[in-house]
């Protein structure tokens, strides 16, 4: 059996980690035979309910947990990681705008960047999840300037599950039939959820999924408008935001870096932009990836027509705003 890796996971005693936590654990993200020691970071007033974390992983009774690390200290949480879950932050509530968040998890996300700087391997590979989480995994990647950059993504992999379930049900066939739907941009409610590229297998031949649909009036707006908002809509459902989804795509995510992605596949994660498709460099804009030996590749060449061109340039004015006022917070 390989050597076990260490994993860890901040927000430990929350929510997403709570679902996310089981996945990694019983192999789903680094694969069957892969063991885990799990270093879980929460902060000091949760270390109780932490402990409780820990009695159910121990309860589990799954052979892929070689060790459990809880701890208050991102020194120790950090210690020689080579996977990096960044879930902990403080979450939206009703009736809050993302923005509202972003000084005080900024914050956060400077801490945490130094102690991924000083104390993980340097071929650290760091998902993040707390929001606003491309701003965060920009702060992230700035104050951990010995890792590499690329080593930073950001989820929209819920945007885009949400976006293929959508698609699936509309189409009526499964939703693994429903392939390269694209987020653009922001996790935010800015994003641009893009099916012109998406295929459908239907009937065993596959084809456009936009065509396929057949009803531009839905894809360019309620689909769109539907997607940007559907975090909102589960707040208002459950009362509190979505975490069983939330988890699988964090899962989805780091599997994809670890495992790669299909032939003729791409996946959408926010990555440091360098500037394609005439988007705004140097800030964590989501895009359509292709992955080989954990490392990202933006896929290029897609046609982008008038609507795609404006959704694309508003949710990229967004992340310059957003980098402006976290670098102006992370210099206070
Ligand atoms: P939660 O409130 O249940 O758990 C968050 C946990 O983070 C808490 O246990 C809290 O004590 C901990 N925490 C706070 N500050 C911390 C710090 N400095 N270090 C370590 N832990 C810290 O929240 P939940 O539902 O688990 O959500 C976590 C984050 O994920 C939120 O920011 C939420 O907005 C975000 N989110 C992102 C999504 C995405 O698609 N990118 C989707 C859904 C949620």
């Amino acid at each position: 059996m390989a050597q076990p890796i260490r994993v860890v996971i901040t927000g430990a005693a929350g929510q997403i980690a709570y679902s996310l936590l089981y996945q990694i654990a019983k192999g789903d993200v680094f694969g069957p035979s892969q063991p885990v020691i799990l270093h879980l970071l929460d902060i000091p007033p949760m270390m109780g309910v932490l402990e409780g974390v820990v009695m159910e992983l121990a309860d589990c009774a799954l052979p892929l947990i070689h060790g459990v690390v809880p701890t208050a200290d991102p020194a120790v949480a950090f210690k020689d990681v080579e996977a990096a879950f960044l879930v902990g932050a403080m979450p939206r509530k009703q009736g809050m705008e993302r923005k509202d968040l972003l000084s005080a998890n900024v914050t956060i996300f400077k801490v945490q960047g130094q102690a991924l700087d000083q104390h993980a391997k340097k071929t650290v590979k760091v998902l993040v999840v707390g929001n606003p989480a491309n701003t965060n995994a920009l702060v992230c990647s700035r104050y951990a300037p010995s890792i590499p950059r690329e080593n930073f993504t950001a989820m929209t992999r819920l945007d885009q599950n949400r976006a293929q379930a959508n698609i699936a049900a509309r189409l009526g066939v499964n939703v693994a039939d429903v392939k390269n739907v694209i987020i653009w941009g922001n996790h935010s409610s800015t994003q641009y959820p893009d099916v012109k590229h998406a295929t459908v297998t239907k009937g065993g031949a596959s084809k456009n999924a936009y065509e396929a649909v057949a009803d531009e009036a839905y894809l360019k707006g309620e689909f769109v408008s539907t997607i940007q908002t559907r975090g909102a809509a589960v707040i208002a459902a459950r009362k509190m935001s979505s975490a069983m989804s939330a988890a699988k795509a964090a899962g989805d995510h780091m599997k994809s870096i670890w495992q790669g992605t299909a032939p003729g596949e791409w996946v959408s994660m926010g990555v440091v932009s360098d500037g394609s498709y005439g988007v705004p460099a140097d800030v964590v804009y989501s895009f359509p990836v292709t992955i080989k030996d954990k490392k990202w590749t933006i896929v290029q060449g897609l046609p982008i027509d008038d609507f795609a061109r404006s959704k694309m340039d508003l949710t990229g004015k967004e992340l310059l705003e957003e980098r402006a006022e976290a670098l102006a917070v992370c210099q206070d």
